[in-house]
């Protein structure tokens, strides 16, 4: 087998389900862009919401989107978006936005403006140097990037995942959010056929991280 120059790996789970931490320590492992996929449909709410455009009326929304001029920065190893050259601050971890963030990803015209959007990390990636690309996200492995060279699918027990966001200093809606986005008809989040499904509940994150990495390192390993 010949080793790849560019790795792509997937990482779908509900919220507080580790995604971000785990991804973290990847990129930095295997010289990875980071890419969460969930800052953008953040980023994109606060932007809706500041414009006044309401996720009741999915035609506007994808009309407001799909008007916007997107770009990406690189800060460190982590992918951010821009828009209109503006990169959002903290108002994307903000009540509003935890509040209609899956109402917004919920609609497919807004979706559908980030499809290429998001496949085009890839060509961040490769001009910053990176190896490859970590995204995380809930359709990563099943829309995205279904053949992603790793994907993986975090879970963990309602009430652990709960503590985690307490943990972190932040009021959240995560069981309402993880409602609506098992629910929605446009990529809902579920764990992708042929994903390796790992339960964090009882893991800390360098278990699941190991977990991860065996298989990457194994294959950039290989001759
Ligand atoms: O950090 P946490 O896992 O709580 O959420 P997030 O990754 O910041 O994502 C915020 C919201 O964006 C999710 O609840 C989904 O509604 C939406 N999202 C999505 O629909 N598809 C993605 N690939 C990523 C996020």
């Amino acid at each position: 087998m010949t080793t790849p120059d560019f790795i792509i790996v997937a990482i779908d789970g509900g919220a507080a389900s580790g995604k971000s931490s785990t991804a973290g320590v990847l990129s930095e492992r295997f010289n990875l862009l980071h890419v969460d996929t969930g800052s953008f449909y953040r980023a994109l709410t606060a932007e809706m919401l500041r414009r006044g455009v309401s996720p009741a009326d999915p035609t506007a929304v994808g009309t407001a989107v799909a008007a916007l001029q997107l770009g990406t920065r690189v800060t460190g190893r982590r992918a951010e978006m821009e828009i209109a050259g503006r990169v959002a601050g903290d108002e994307i971890r903000s009540k509003a936005v935890n509040d209609h963030v899956s109402l917004f990803a919920a609609i497919p015209g807004l979706r559908q403006a980030l499809l290429a959007y998001q496949r085009g990390q890839t060509v961040v990636a490769r001009r910053h140097g990176f190896r490859g690309l970590v995204m995380e996200g809930r359709d990563i492995g099943s829309v995205i990037f279904p053949d992603a060279d790793f994907r993986f699918f975090l879970y963990a027990d309602p009430a652990e995942r709960a503590r985690r966001r307490v943990a972190q200093g932040q009021l959240d809606t995560i069981h309402e959010r993880d409602r609506i986005d098992s629910s929605r008809k446009a990529s809902p989040l579920t764990c992708p056929p042929g994903a390796t499904a790992i339960d964090s509940t009882h893991l800390t994150r360098d278990e699941v991280v190991a977990r991860m990495a065996a298989p990457i390192a194994a294959r950039l390993a290989a001759p």
